[in-house]
């Protein structure tokens, strides 16, 4: 069997996103390798990205687990090594997300970015990207972590109203590989444009996408409820909620969760 990685190498438009990694039949989670590697005191280049065909702990945000079935969607971990300040990187989720969502836009589709990091395809789920950051010498090491439902049509009783895949939106199975390459292909010059001038550079392209805009939401901030118009989002990536006094906050993705989101 032609080995995932090596087929990866000849779809990329990259110079350095997927350039060097492996892929693996099984692994416990992508994230969870990549950061061991790390911790073990590895030293890996930027854009080492580790795929896996089935996780058996795939992690998701929250503690929650990511269901990863083998053969079918796409589970992979890539790493930065951004010069910027440590505090920036809480936008990285959202860049990653734009690249998933341009990915799904070159099938023909129109996803949607939900704040902070989901993407949703006919309101429903189809990724999940969980970035986790270690200083290492001082330096931040961000892992970013993609899992993508690409051919999976059927999903088990508890995800099945929330959970989709591309193939169940085009009704045709896609090349997983050519998913990956373009996503990565996607994930590159946004990143640049994010190092050289910051989230505030592509808060646009996220507005065009943005799932939450115009909607009433609920907010949990610190145990506080607070309902609002979600209203696009800060330069700093915080979420804009619109109260209904006028007063506007910003929201930080580490301390709010979405309880309740109206169509
Ligand atoms: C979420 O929506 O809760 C985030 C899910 C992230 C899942 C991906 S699959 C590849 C990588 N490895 C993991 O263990 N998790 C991420």
């Amino acid at each position: 069997m032609t080995d995932f990685f090596q087929a990866l190498q000849p779809l990329l438009r990259t110079r350095f996103i997927g350039r060097t990694g492996e892929s693996f039949a099984e692994l416990d989670s992508t994230n969870r390798e990549l950061i061991t590697r790390l911790e073990t005191g590895l030293e890996l280049p930027e854009g080492y990205c580790l795929t896996a065909d089935t996780q058996t702990q795939g992690q998701g945000r929250q503690g929650r687990v990511w269901h990863s079935p083998a053969g079918q969607n796409l589970y992979f971990s890539f790493l930065l090594h951004p010069s910027t300040a440590p505090e920036t990187v809480v936008t990285l989720p959202l860049v990653a997300g734009l690249a998933v969502a341009m990915m799904l836009e070159e099938h023909g589709l129109q996803p949607q970015v939900k704040w902070p990091n989901d993407i949703w395809l006919d309101g429903k789920k189809v990724c999940g990207i969980l970035c986790e950051m270690r200083l290492i010498n001082d330096r931040p090491m961000v892992v970013i972590g993609i899992g993508i439902n690409i051919n999976q049509t059927e999903f088990p009783a508890e995800l099945q109203d929330i959970a989709t895949s591309l193939a169940l939106v085009t009704h045709t199975q896609a090349n997983r590989a050519k998913c990956l390459a373009e996503t990565l292909s996607a994930f590159e010059p946004l990143y640049q444009r994010w190092q050289a001038e910051g989230f505030a550079a592509l808060v646009s392209d996220f507005t065009q996408r943005d799932a939450l805009y115009g909607k009433s939401i609920t907010v949990n901030q610190g145990g506080k409820l607070y309902s609002g118009m979600a209203d696009g989002v800060n330069p700093d990536g915080t979420l804009r909620l619109l109260l209904s006094d006028g007063t506007c906050l910003a929201i930080d993705s580490g301390e709010a969760h979405l309880l309740r989101t109206q169509k």
